[in-house]
């Protein structure tokens, strides 16, 4: 059930130049929150920032009632959300759209590839795939080392593996170009910049491997209520935020094929 709350920011933590997470609490029982699901913040305090900011839910500690989320400071909205304090209050509607398929039996292998901003749903799905079983692989790229904000965390679950463009760290090249990307996998999951989505979905349409993907289409209501976030899927057109984030890509072909 989706649900209007106001959290209070118990931890901030910087992660570089461009990067934050919040720890986010409300001092009682969340509602269950499924790996690929996401929140909309309301930015308070910025006037030029009318809209909710849809942020996907990096980390969850149901015992604690807590959510984290990792956020990279684009522009008006996420540098006001970055000046927010420990203590400070934060409202947010939560939890929404449909997360990644977790049918998954154990000791199958799934293949987690993140690239910037959209490495942040693969922790709790990558959590929450190892209590099942699963044997994970998680590829994290990006430009430079600095620009894959956490990496050690996702150790805890999986084969960690790391792609840099101009090789400060891991692998120099590409996800896709990742010796372990071209391995077998049950399931490949990805989020993160749409020509690596793409190169992922293509790569797993060729290699007839079961592929989702997380789309971050612009959005504003958040519930399937404006139409902004309209995606053109093989059934028709969906909203990304009622319908997706996540989507699989036998129904996205037009989507990675141009
Ligand atoms: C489902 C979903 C999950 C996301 N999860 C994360 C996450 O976990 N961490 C993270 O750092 N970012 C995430 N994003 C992207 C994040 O929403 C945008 O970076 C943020 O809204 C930018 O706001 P801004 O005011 O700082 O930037 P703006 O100044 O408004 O714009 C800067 C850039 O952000 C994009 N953008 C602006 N508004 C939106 C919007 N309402 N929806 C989508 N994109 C927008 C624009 O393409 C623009 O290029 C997610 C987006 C979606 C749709
Ligand atoms: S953001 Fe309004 S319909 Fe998706």
């Amino acid at each position: 059930m989706k649900e209007i709350h106001d959290f209070t920011i118990l931890e901030r933590r910087q992660l570089g130049e461009s990067y934050f997470s919040l720890v986010l609490g409300h001092g009682g029982m969340m509602q269950h929150i499924a790996p690929g699901q996401f929140v909309e913040l309301q930015v308070e305090g910025e006037p030029k920032v009318m809209l909710r900011r849809p942020i996907s839910i990096h980390d969850v500690d149901e015992k604690e009632g807590t959510m984290t989320l990792l956020i990279q400071i684009v522009g008006n909205g996420t540098r006001r959300l970055a000046e927010l304090k420990e203590g400070d209050k934060l409202n947010v509607v939560y939890p929404l759209g449909h997360g990644f398929s977790l049918d998954l039996a154990a000791g199958s292998r799934a293949v987690l590839v993140g690239g910037g901003a959209g490495t942040a749903p693969l922790l709790h799905l990558s959590k929450v795939l190892k209590a099942k079983g699963v044997d994970c692989t998680i590829i994290l790229g990006g430009r430079t080392e600095s620009l894959i904000p956490v990496r050690d965390a996702f150790a805890a679950y999986g084969r960690l593996c790391i792609a840099t463009d101009d090789g400060s760290l891991g692998h120099h090249g590409l996800v896709t170009q990742h010796p372990a990307f071209g391995e077998h996998y049950d399931m490949v999951y990805t989020c993160g910049p749409t020509p690596m989505m793409k190169a992922v979905a293509r790569s797993a349409a060729e290699r007839g491997l079961r592929c989702e993907v997380s789309l971050e289409n612009m959005m504003a209501c958040g519930v399937g209520a404006c139409l902004c976030c309209v995606t053109d899927t093989d059934q028709g057109h969906r909203c990304v935020c009622k319908d997706g984030p996540v989507f699989d890509i036998s129904t996205l072909k037009k989507w990675y094929q141009c």
